[in-house]
């Protein structure tokens, strides 16, 4: 018996690395009543454990490689064409350490997701937040679910939530206990999106709950 089609919201995830989000957002998914699916798995490096992760889960993967594209647009053309393959709706960005250009942002205009390692505007734009946190001296710092827009880590925030920094943390503990409410915040934040429960107004973002 073939297996009936896939009606959930089809969603491609970008990575570069280790892919512990996209395995939280897999891990979501496997439930059916979850509102998203992931169609495609793009990452910008060949052999990163996410695409191992992807092929785990049955999901399809492509890698399109910085070094093959002359420039950001051509680049993130070839991420756009190859999420529009899959017929993902959104993109979700999940380590993705590259910036998509403005073309690719129209072309998933309001529609593409990112994560970052701290509560923005603080710490943004640099690939060490959670270090610079540490070292800032800060109390507070945790984890912001944002629409990507023109401008690195600063789209409308649809998710936040604090994680505090405890005496003796270092870089490692402290991001172990933000990634720990990575997993649970990602997720979550990708269905709401797939469901249409957020209302976006210039910068600010509201949540509508299910009566
Ligand atoms: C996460 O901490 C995310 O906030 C940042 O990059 C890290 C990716 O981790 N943008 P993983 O690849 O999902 O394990």
């Amino acid at each position: 018996m073939t297996p009936a089609a896939d009606s959930r919201y089809p969603i491609a995830v970008l990575v570069s690395g280790s892919g512990t989000n996209l395995q939280a957002i897999l891990d979501a998914a496997a439930d059916p009543g979850y509102a998203a699916t992931v169609a495609v798995v793009i990452s910008d490096r060949p052999g990163v454990r996410a695409l191992g992760r992807a092929d785990a889960a049955g999901v399809p993967t492509a890698v399109v490689a910085w070094g093959d594209h002359p420039d950001r647009e051509s680049f993130s053309t070839a991420v756009c064409d190859a999420a529009a393959a899959h017929g993902a709706e959104a993109i979700v960005m999940a380590g993705f350490m590259r910036i998509l250009s403005a073309a690719a942002l129209n072309r998933y205009s309001g529609r593409i997701l990112n994560i970052h390692p701290s509560l923005l505007p603080a710490f943004a734009g640099t690939t060490h937040a959670v270090r610079d946190a540490l070292g800032h001296g800060v109390k507070l710092t945790g984890v912001t679910v944002h629409l990507a827009d023109e401008h690195v880590d600063y789209g409308p925030i649809l998710e936040q939530e604090a994680v505090p920094v405890l005496a003796g943390d270092t870089e490692d503990t402290l991001h172990a206990r933000i990634q720990d409410v990575e997993h649970r915040l990602y997720p979550a934040a990708v269905d709401a999106f797939a469901r249409g429960r957020y209302e976006v107004a210039g910068r600010v973002v509201a949540r509508r709950e299910p009566v």
